[in-house]
């Protein structure tokens, strides 16, 4: 005797006027390749040795319209008042930024702010922090003069080492508490490169490649896709590379991995790369996303962003409320090897060699800023995390490799949203322990998220860090919320869809970016796939046949019906169970990657029930998907009511769900009658940001034996996940991200 148990999923979205799909799951890349490749030691060290340049003085020189400064192996100008930087002169480039641009667009701090208002910084004062032989430091400023303008102090800091060929750049902006209220949603440095000569970008070890050039994005070259960012080459200027796509998210990388990309001129055997020392002073977390570089060339330094979060990281700077944050620094790096086959590997990884460098000496001694702590004035947090997960095992579990944090106080997981602090970051080792460092001052909460287990953690106690002091926190215990064992589970979690079905791109719509399978969901139009593999009926899964590896769909998108309409497809788990108690608990968790516009439905036996036992109504407003992000964020509840958008949650059917802080677990009971009997079932849903896959358990003690008629009771209980979109909004944020981007 058994049960047959179906669960349903429907989504839908709209892209760009097209329906498409949404609910995702994602795939966390490990990319590993930073630090491990870090430590090759590099015959590139010697073949790029900076000449004798090492004992050279750093020089300044000062006008009315320029500043200069010289270290013999690059020379750095800046306008004169406005901070721009207009001038990287290398080797035998006299520029490597492209001097056809105007001034104000060759290396620039700029801020989104409120209504796609656009503010490039430009400052009026310039000061010498530092002038001695082996460092100058400069800072441009600007004191808001409570005009209309971006209401923010800035000053934009430069500095030129000895013996170090590139410059480091860093910001300090503040806030006075008589400010007026702002939203800050994009903050960034962006570069544009000499564009005859940068042709080659590198992201990572697998992501490089010969890039198109900004016109062979223009209308007569190429065909715009399903979005404004993707197009796919139609005639380029390089024959090599027709019939490619280009779309700039496909270069994105999460902040932990964002830490070195760049170009490379083949010609100069020269190489301009943006490196990032430290996340700290980074948005959202360890898993945010972000650009790099893309077809410009362009080159950008991300702080702030809502890509692939949408409007749901704080951006919003009160007014009464003083804030401070200094952004970086990171190092504009500039190194050369003789233009040969290799000088590309060569620059890479001497680029990689002084990353490693950077990341060494972090937190800097040199910056001359008092808002900027060095190393004696910062604190350490220690201990070890434990799991305790009694229904998998008996004693408590080391967490392994798992993520812990320092950020601002919020609800467990609230990092992720989080857009105005700093975070500090790192992974436990084997047995779990960890060693947050070099963390500055300030009144913290303690996160983390262990790989293998829902949820997250938060620890009950505020994290005072002063100067020097160090904080053992000893042994933490993780309680995962379980409400027994496990009947059935579909993936992992360890918020990454890397385990589930990604299908081949279209042979039409490739980019020679991935030459390796942990990069493939980077492919345009992976989406619109499911509608060729899933041509005769949506997907069924079923519970001990299926195998999540092939049978589950990476993105629970809707199916492409012609005509540029798309109809909500509905996904069926199916499962058996060898007896039922009709008294006891069954717990659904589901966690979604991302959502964009889109509504989850669940729906049990009847696929057609007019009301679902579940829905979130809308949720979800960045295209994380469309975006080859492998995932995004969901939105939190408060902040959907913030922004008068209509929030989702109440079970239709029995009202009993209540809204809870904790945005990551939705319960929903409800009583089933049939025949007679009654049967509770919660739902729980839980939208941790990053994770997408099912989780349904009950209580098989309480279940075991002690009833019979079970087919009776559960047959066809079905589930329903529906997503649905509005285009409008989505058009909105395509047209908003697509000016945010392309400034
Ligand atoms: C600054 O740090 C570097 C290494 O990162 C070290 O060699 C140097 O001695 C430090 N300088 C000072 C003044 O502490
Ligand atoms: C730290 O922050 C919490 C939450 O805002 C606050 O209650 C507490 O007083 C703060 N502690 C210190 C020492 O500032
Ligand atoms: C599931 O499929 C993957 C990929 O085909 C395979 O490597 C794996 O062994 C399969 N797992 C099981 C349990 O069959
Ligand atoms: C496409 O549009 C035509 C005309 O509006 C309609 O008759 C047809 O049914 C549509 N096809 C599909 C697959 O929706
Ligand atoms: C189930 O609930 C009913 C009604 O409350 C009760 O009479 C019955 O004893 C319960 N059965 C079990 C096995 O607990
Ligand atoms: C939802 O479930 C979580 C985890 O089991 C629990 O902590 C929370 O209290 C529940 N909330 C409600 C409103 O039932």
């Amino acid at each position: 005797m058994f049960l047959s148990h179906v669960l349903q999923l429907d989504i839908m979205e709209k892209v760009a006027n097209r329906r498409r799909l949404v609910v995702w799951v994602i795939m966390m890349i490990n990319l590993s390749l930073f630090l491990s490749a870090c430590s090759d030691g590099t015959p590139a060290r010697k073949l790029l040795k900076h000449t004798d340049s090492s004992n050279t003085h750093v020089r300044l020189q000062l006008s009315d319209s320029l500043v200069v400064i010289d270290n013999e192996l690059v020379e750095v100008t800046i306008q004169n008042p406005t901070g721009h930087l207009i001038g990287l002169k290398y080797k035998e480039m006299q520029n490597v930024l492209e001097s056809r641009n105007h001034n104000h667009n060759k290396g620039y701090w700029d801020i989104v702010w409120d209504e796609d208002a656009y503010d490039k910084l430009e400052t009026e004062h310039v000061d010498v922090i530092t002038q001695t032989d082996d460092l100058v430091e400069l800072s441009f400023t600007k004191k808001w003069n409570h005009g209309k303008t971006l209401p923010l102090n800035i000053q934009k800091r430069f500095i030129v080492r000895r013996g170090i060929p590139g410059v480091y750049m860093y910001g300090v902006f503040d806030r006075e508490e008589d400010f007026p209220g702002a939203q800050m949603y994009q903050i960034r440095i962006a570069f544009k490169l000499k564009e005859d000569k940068f042709r080659f970008v590198a992201v990572s070890d697998m992501i490089q490649r010969i890039m198109p050039r900004s016109e062979d994005r223009d209308e007569h070259r190429s065909k715009t896709l399903d979005f404004k960012e993707a197009v796919v080459l139609t005639n380029p200027s390089n024959p090599s590379l027709k019939g490619e796509v280009d779309d700039k998210y496909q270069y994105s990388t999460e902040n932990k991995d964002n830490k070195l990309h760049g170009w490379i001129s083949d010609d100069d055997g020269v190489g301009f790369w943006i490196i990032t020392p430290s996340n700290e002073f980074r948005t959202g977390g360890p898993h945010k996303q972000d650009l790099t570089s893309h077809v410009g060339p362009t080159a950008l330094s991300m702080f702030v962003s809502t890509h692939y979060t949408g409007t749901e990281i704080d951006t919003f700077y009160k007014q009464g409320e003083a804030w401070k944050k200094v952004f970086g620094p990171v190092l504009i790096y500039l190194n050369s090897a003789p233009s040969n086959d290799d000088h590309r590997n060569i620059l890479w990884n001497d680029a990689k060699r002084q990353l490693s460098d950077e990341i060494e000496s972090w937190p800097y001694n040199f910056t001359g800023s008092e808002d900027f702590p060095h190393s004696e004035q910062r604190g350490q947090v220690n201990g070890q995390l434990l799991v305790q997960d009694r229904y998998m095992v008996r004693p408590l579990m080391q967490a392994k490799s798992a993520f812990v944090g320092l950020a601002a106080h919020g609800d467990a997981g609230s990092w992720q949203t989080e857009g105005k602090g700093y975070q500090f970051w790192t992974q436990t080792d084997n047995i779990g322990h960890f060693s947050i460092k070099n963390v500055r001052p300030g009144n913290y909460s303690f996160y983390a998220w262990v790989p293998g287990f829902i949820g997250d953690y938060k620890l009950d106690l505020n994290i005072i860090i002063h100067p020097g002091n160090k904080i053992e926190l000893g042994t933490l215990i993780y309680d995962p919320p379980r409400n027994g064992p496990t009947l059935w589970e579909i993936g992992v979690p360890d918020r990454s869809a890397a385990e589930f079905f990604i299908p081949e791109p279209y042979p039409q719509f490739m980019n020679s970016i991935t030459k390796d399978d942990t990069d493939k969901f980077r492919q345009y139009g992976l989406w619109d796939r499911y509608s060729d593999i899933y041509r005769e009926g949506d997907l069924v899964y079923t519970v001990g046949t299926s195998n999540y590896s092939r049978d589950w769909f990476f993105a629970h998108v809707p199916r492409k019906t012609g005509n540029n309409t798309n109809r909500p497809t509905t996904w069926q788990i199916k499962y058996n169970l060898q007896d039922v108690n009709e008294n006891g608990t069954y717990t659904l968790q589901l966690a979604l990657a991302a959502a964009s516009f889109a509504e989850v439905q669940v729906r049990f036996n009847d696929p057609n029930a007019v009301r679902p036992y579940f829905t979130t109504k809308r949720i979800g407003n960045d295209n994380a998907v469309a975006r080859h992000g492998i995932h995004g964020l969901l939105p939190i509840k408060d902040r959907l009511h913030r922004m008068g958008v209509p929030t989702y949650g109440l079970c239709v059917n029995c009202n009993l769900y209540q809204e809870t802080r904790d945005h990551l677990f939705f319960n929903c009971s409800m009583a089933l009658n049939l025949k007679g009997k009654v049967l509770t079932t919660i739902l729980k849903i839980s939208w941790n940001a990053f994770i997408y896959y099912l989780w349904h358990e009950r209580n098989q003690r309480i279940f075991r034996g002690r009833f019979r008629a079970v087919d009776a009771i559960l047959k066809d209980v079905i589930d329903t996940v529906g997503i649905r979109l509005r285009d409008k909004a989505i058009n909105k944020l395509d047209i908003i991200n697509f000016n945010l981007c392309n400034a």
